[in-house]
This record gives structure tokens, sequence and C-alpha cells, in this order.
């Protein structure tokens, strides 16, 4: 009698682990022992702790080939031909459960979000009302509020770095990029910057909570019924639902009190323009110009955008600086690309020079540069799943079953000798540069913004603000790391955030 209770739980464990291991005929395809019995796997490998490379499933791929099966109902893909067949028109087109783990419940409500909704009509209606906001042509109106965004950044780091024109004490450069990115991005959400750069400090300790948030994600993202279990558990959000246990969320309440104030400013201009156009306004006007009267929450998507566009821009803005500065023959090359720009050619802001979007576009080294950092360096590190259709999918030559979660890792495709050459462990942003045809494949194996029409919606303003920030920065200031023989080190979480980027200044012009 005594072990009969044991014996159960354990025969029940077997059959559910060997359950898991033939589920619908997945056992066929190679990978990790342990990952075909357990979604555990995942959640070991994503929680290894930090690493200097940002190169998720890149050693899995080498070991079992370019189809790996990752988890009981996971399977990853190394080719770039793959994209298509997943993320194209006739791939699939249904998000995998984990996108639900990046939805925050408030009072113990969960709202869908552009970014977690797992509804593809909601998603699709949605999308197609506020993609106007974003097209190459609506970022243009942004250009000005990201000049002074800039000029603020340099003001801030040369009146607080840099005494005269000596060297100035180290300073952490990760954290003035985050700032920067956080503050754009809410400048352009709702007119307002959050004061990040301005006071110099994590307002409200709003960075420091995203950054907690981030290490969940990246677990939850691997095993959602993990969140289900606690940040979402029923009775967590039946006791939020009635006030109790309601964790802080700063970011939230900062963003629904510049909504309503914005809100207000759109409507007393009743439909004019004026001489300042936010995400918010483009939102609210589409709101009012739906014919069909979709219902849309614009307050939801404002909140989107600034949760989405801070970190990841500044941790692509982080990557394309560190890069540089490891590799001084590079830095010196952008360095004389940068300076042959002539003043005149340059937007003035506060005191500032700041290079339009339009002259940044025509710097190859600059671009090379860029693309080379965000090759080594894909800001998201969970996963892009998409679920297969019921009658399964023909992927690489492979058929993969109905409702299976299939995907594709950009640190993975990033690093493909036949695109990129063979030596794809190194930056050289050379490798652009070289030959057209080459690098036309190599940008269609481009993974960072991910494929297809769940795609970052918001790419045209991170290269609105990429390609002036870093020529900006580097005509104003010379940037030097200050361990130049060490590696950077990244932090476990969602994003490839580097744990510290301690730099030097002096200032040049
Ligand atoms: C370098 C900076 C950025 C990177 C690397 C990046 C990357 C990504 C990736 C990988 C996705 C997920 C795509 C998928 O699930 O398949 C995504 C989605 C999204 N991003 Fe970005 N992003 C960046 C900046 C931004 C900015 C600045 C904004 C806002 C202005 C933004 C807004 C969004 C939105 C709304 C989605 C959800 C799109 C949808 O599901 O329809 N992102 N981003």
């Amino acid at each position: 009698m005594d072990l009969l209770i044991p014996t159960i739980l354990t025969v029940s464990l077997a059959i559910y682990l060997l359950l898991n291991k033939f589920h619908n005929g997945l056992h066929r395809i190679p990978g990790p022992l342990c990952a075909s019995f357990t979604d555990f796997w995942k959640v070991w490998y994503a929680s290894r702790g930090s690493n200097h490379r940002n190169d998720t499933y890149v050693d899995t791929h080498r070991e079992y080939g370019d189809i790996v099966r990752i988890g009981p109902n996971n399977v990853v893909f190394a080719d770039p031909l793959a994209i298509q067949e997943i993320y194209g028109t006739k791939g699939s087109q249904q998000k995998s459960p984990h996108y639900d783990t990046f939805s925050m419940p408030v009072k113990g409500h969960q709202f869908p979000s552009l970014l977690s909704s797992l509804d593809q009509k909601w998603h699709d209606q949605q999308r197609k009302l506020i993609n106007t906001a974003f097209s190459a042509t609506a970022i243009l109106k942004y250009e000005p509020w990201v000049d002074d965004t800039i000029n603020v950044l340099l003001r801030e780091l040369k009146s607080r770095f840099l005494v005269g024109k000596g060297q100035s004490e180290s300073l952490e450069l990760y954290t003035w990029l985050a700032y920067f990115a956080a503050d754009v991005i809410s400048d352009l959400t709702y007119g307002q910057r959050t004061g990040f750069l301005e006071t110099g400090t994590d307002v409200l300790g709003i960075q420091g909570n995203v950054e907690k948030v981030f290490q969940f994600w990246l677990l939850f993202a691997q095993m959602p019924i993990l969140d289900r279990l606690t940040f979402k558990n029923p009775l967590l959000l039946f006791l939020n639902r009635h006030g109790i246990m309601e964790s802080k969320k700063p970011l939230l309440s900062i963003v629904h009190r510049h909504f309503e104030a914005r809100k207000k400013i759109w409507e007393e201009k009743d439909g004019r323009e004026g001489d300042r156009v936010t995400l918010i306004d483009r939102f609210l006007q589409a709101q009012r110009d739906n014919a069909e009267k979709v219902p849309m929450p614009p307050e939801r998507h404002a909140v989107t955008m600034v949760t989405a566009g801070s970190e990841t821009t500044a941790i692509t803005l982080a990557s394309i600086f560190y890069f540089l500065m490891k590799n001084p023959e590079c830095y010196t090359r952008l360095q004389e690309e940068v300076d042959a720009i002539t003043p005149d050619q340059l937007h003035t802001a506060g005191d500032s020079m700041v290079f339009p979007w339009r002259v940044a576009q025509t710097m190859p080294y600059l671009d090379a540069c860029i693309r080379e950092a965000m090759r080594l360096h894909p800001a998201q590190r969970i996963p892009h799943n998409r679920v297969v259709p019921e009658a399964g999918l023909v992927i690489r030559g492979q058929f993969i079953p109905g409702s299976t979660e299939v995907g594709i890792y950009p640190s993975v495709l990033h690093r493909r000798k036949e695109v990129f050459g063979d030596d794809v462990e190194t930056y050289r942003p050379e490798r652009w540069l070289e030959d057209s045809q080459k690098t036309e494949r190599m940008k269609a194996s481009m993974f960072t913004f991910s494929y297809g029409k769940y795609n970052c919606l918001g790419q045209n303003i991170s290269r609105l603000e990429i390609y002036k920030l870093v020529p900006s920065v580097m005509r104003a200031l010379q940037l030097q790391l200050k361990h130049p023989d060490r590696e950077w080190e990244l932090k476990p979480g969602a994003f490839a955030m580097p744990k510290e980027l301690p730099v030097y200044l002096n200032g040049r012009v």
C-alpha cells in the first residue's frame, strides 16, 4: 500500500514522457533526447546564464542538423529557404501560444495587444488600421523629434562627463542608450520624453522593472504554462480583480496619463495635423476614420509601442558601438565617412549637429556596420514560433504534422556560411560591400525584425533612430571601451542586453 501512490505517480510520469516523445511522430526528427520528453529542456537551455556570444541554438543545429526537435511539440529550422515556407503567405499564419505570455494583465484582466494576441483576425484588423503610422513616408514626420532627443543625449553626455576636451571618467554607455531609446519612443508615441535623459536616472524604476519582466519572459516563452501557474494563475488574477496583490506597473500609469493628455490635445485640434503628429494622434485618427467601426484600443497600442520599441533599439545601438570599439580599424573607417559629411549637410538641433535620415542613408560603410552588428547581435532571443495548420506543412522537404510549433532563430540564420561566408563568427562590415548579389542574399537571410505579417511593425522607426544617432554621436564624441581586451557579457533574458558597457568619452567638435 505504501508503494501504491509512488508507483502510480512514476508510471503516470513515464507514460506522460513517452507520449511526449512519440507525439505526432516527431520522434523521427533529430534533437537532444531530453528535449523530446519535456519543454524543461528549453527552459534549462534558455537559463544557462550569460554568454558573450548571442548564439541561441547555433550549437544545437551544428550537432543535429538543419531540422531539429527542441521540444515535444517544437521543431526549429536553420535553412534560410525555410523563412518563406514558415513565415510566407503560404506558410503558417498562426502565432504560437507563447506570445500570450507577453500580455500584461491590468487589475486582473487580460487585454490583447498587437504583439501578444493569438487572434489572427483581431491582429490583422488592428495592424491594417495603424499600419500607415509606420510607413517609410510617415516616419519623416517624426524626424525632427528624433533630432531633438539626439541633441538631449549629446548635451547630457557632454555636460555630465566631459571636462574641457580631456577624456571622461568611465560611464555606462548601455544605460544612456537605453535612456535615449526609451525617451525617443515615448516622445514619438505621446509627445513627451519620459525624462530618463534629462534626469540621468531610471525614472520610477521603469527600466529595472522591465528588465525583471524580460528575465521571466525568456523562460515563459519556452514553457507558457509557467506563466499561467505564476503571474497569470487564475487565483492571482481573481485577487488582482479585487485590488489584492496587484503589483505596481509604473510604465502603464505613465502611458495612461500621457495618453489622456495627448487625446485632449488631439480632440482640440479636431482633425487638423498641426506641427506635431504623434503615434497616438495617428491611432486616434485611424479609429475615427475606420469605416467599418472595428473596435480599436489606441491606448493599448501606445503601451505596445513604448514596450516593444525601447530595449530592442537600445540593444542594437549598443552592439553597433561595441563592435566598432572592439574593431578600431572599422571605427576609423566609419569615422572617415562621418567626417566627410560637411556641416551644411547636417540638421541643427539645439547645440548639436545631427545627421539627417536622407544623408545617413547615403553612407555605405555606416549601413554595413549597422547590418553587421544586427547580424551578430539580433536583439530578441525569444522564439518567433508559428503553429502548423491542421493539414500539416512540408518545410525543407520534411512533413511537419498539424499543430506543431515551428520557427527559426535569427542567431542561427545569421551564421549560415553559404550565405554570409566562412568567417561568420567575425565582425566584418566589409562583407556587405563586396558583391551586390551576395549582399542581396544576405539581406534576404536577415531575421532581426522577423518576417511576414507579424514582423516588426516599428522597424522603420528604429532604423530612423539608429542611422541618425550613430554618426551624430561619432561626429561629436570619440568612444573607447574601458576594457578593450574583454568580451562583453550578456544578461539572461528575452532580449540580449549587455551586463555592462563601460566606456570613456573624448570631445571632438
Ligand atoms: C532594433 C530595434 C527592434 C528590433 C530588433 C525589433 C524586433 C522585433 C521582432 C523580432 C518582433 C517579433 C516578430 C515576430 O514575432 O515574428 C517585433 C515585433 C514588433 N515590434 Fe519590433 N523591434 C525593434 C524596434 C521596434 C520599435 C521601435 C517599435 C515601435 C515603434 C516596435 C514595435 C513592434 C511591434 C508593434 C511588434 C508586433 C508586430 C505584430 O505582431 O504585428 N519594434 N519586433
